[in-house]
């Protein structure tokens, strides 16, 4: 099969989140299985240097892409370039992607335009180059909009029989709600604004649009493909995913084990792995050296992840000082909600035990997920999430509430004998205290503890059986079988 696959961000390019990991991952899979697939994304601000710095190759496409937007034309240059043997298509507009902002804070017609664009250039692609793709995978609602104009709009509908599409949601949270007025001027037949159609309570809805064109949508993990059709966790949509589950699945993000291997992770001031954890001691050292911490006994906790309401943020607030009482110390770092930011920064003024660090740097984030004993992840929902796999990969064992891909990944070390994390449901301050008690209580217990930490590091959480799944779901759609 030829795949394009069609996404915001990709990482180590530009990424925001774990959508930017994975799309900077899945196709390597993808493509060690023999799967032709290429990348379309923007050239937002300094991505083509960042290419020219690793000495990719980039060549430009002589003729523009011209996307028809708002009565106007807009063109774009569209390079070439390799990253990982994977072809990539880089679509440079200076007006529209001149600020790398993928969750804009208020969404309008405005802000929605870059995306517009993107997805629609995915199917301007063929008349500048001659590869063309059977399958046009989209990544969450920026780029929803590619299966929803296959269906709806004017000019494509003619090639809609040239493709199947797939959509994976990565994040519910973000549908791309706006008003009916982009139905022009997009170019969308305005019989689309129907229920059957992007229609919702009377705006449109691009993301259901395309839970109802594509040929099939995908979510991260089987927890969340489920728990998305409930009320509760549904944000909404629940009533037409539930009906078109026939064509939902779950599919667990892998972990890319090249860039997330303790023994060889140039970072560290010492590699480690399941064998020999004496290097994932002096990671410990260096990290509280950094903190400007003593070395004792206690377990030192981390919390690596976006500041916002579905990390758990408003859980773990009222729990800090019981926590920290309990006998361990907390680490956070992460950036997201200024309120949330704030109030974490002024418990860390006053709490002894407690550091927060607004801000992202991957090297410290290594250095956390290596020296750490634990890693802490109170979702209040989880697609997938990244973290927890790469603390396992870390022997860093992984406190986390039983949500989406989650309870997927993590076995609890008092449940079974093979466990090697510690889950909580309920979502209030007292579960999450008590499964903390519990994993001190391991913590306690050294030889136990360490038989925790490298099952754990034992676990296969590689690309390899979910990009056959992929693999399976893009020759079903091609009727290959
Ligand atoms: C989003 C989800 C996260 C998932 C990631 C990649 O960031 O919040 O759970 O792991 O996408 O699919």
């Amino acid at each position: 099969p030829r795949v394009l696959h069609v996404a915001t961000e990709m990482a180590p390019l530009s990424k925001v989140g774990g959508l930017g990991d994975v799309v900077g991952s899945l196709p390597k899979a993808l493509r060690s299985l023999g799967i032709d697939v290429r990348v379309l994304t923007p050239a937002w601000p300094g991505v083509l240097d960042a290419l020219r710095r690793r000495g990719a190759p980039l060549r430009r496409v002589r003729e523009k892409i011209h996307v028809a937007l708002r009565w106007q034309v807009f063109s774009s240059r569209l390079w070439k370039s390799e990253i990982d043997d994977i072809p990539l298509y880089l679509l440079d507009n200076e007006e529209l992607f001149s600020d790398f902002h993928i969750y804009p804070e208020s969404l309008t017609a405005d802000t929605a335009l870059p995306f517009a664009l993107l997805s629609m250039a995915a199917l301007e692609l063929p008349r500048r180059e001659s590869w063309r793709a059977q399958i046009l995978h989209s990544h969450d609602w920026p780029t929803a909009l590619l299966p929803v104009a296959l269906r709806w709009h004017r000019h494509y509908r003619d090639v809609s029989d040239a493709y199947e599409s797939v959509l994976t949601i990565h994040n519910l949270a973000h549908q791309g709600i706006l008003s009916p007025s982009v139905l022009d001027e997009w170019g969308l037949d305005r019989r689309s604004f129907t229920l059957e159609g992007l229609e919702y309570y009377g705006q449109i809805n691009v993301l259901k649009g395309a839970l109802l064109s594509a040929g099939a949508v995908t979510t991260v993990s089987p927890s969340y493909a489920w728990e998305i059709q409930t009320e509760q966790g549904g944000m909404g949509l629940h009533g037409v995913l539930a009906a078109n589950r026939d064509r939902l699945s779950g599919i667990l993000n892998g972990l890319d084990l090249d860039t997330w291997d303790p023994s060889n992770d140039a970072t560290l001031p010492s590699p480690f792995s399941a064998d020999d954890l004496s290097g994932k001691r002096i990671c410990r050292l260096r990290l509280l050296e950094s903190l400007g911490w003593e070395d004792d006994e206690r377990p030192l906790v981390c919390f690596i992840g976006r500041i916002v309401e579905q990390k758990g943020i408003d859980l773990l607030l009222p729990s800090l000082e019981t926590l920290l009482e309990s006998g361990s110390r907390l680490v956070i770092v992460g950036s997201g909600f200024s309120l949330f930011e704030k109030a974490l920064q002024e418990r860390a003024s006053r709490l002894p035990g407690l550091a927060v660090h607004i801000g992202f740097s991957e090297e410290r984030a290594r250095l956390l997920y290596a020296g750490s004993d634990m890693l802490l992840m109170p979702s209040l929902f989880e697609p997938c999430g990244l973290s927890q796999l790469i603390a396992l990969r870390y022997g860093t064992v992984p406190i986390v509430r039983a949500t989406g891909g989650l309870a997927d990944t993590v076995i609890d070390a008092d449940g079974a004998p093979d466990g090697y994390g510690f889950l909580f449901s309920d979502y209030n301050p007292d579960e999450l205290i008590a499964v903390f008690r519990r994993a001190l209580r391991a913590y306690g217990d050294r030889t136990r503890w360490s038989g925790i930490q490298r099952r754990g590091m034992g676990r296969d959480f590689s690309w390899k059986a979910s990009a056959q799944a992929y693999e399976r779901l893009y020759r079903r759609l091609l009727a290959l079988d």
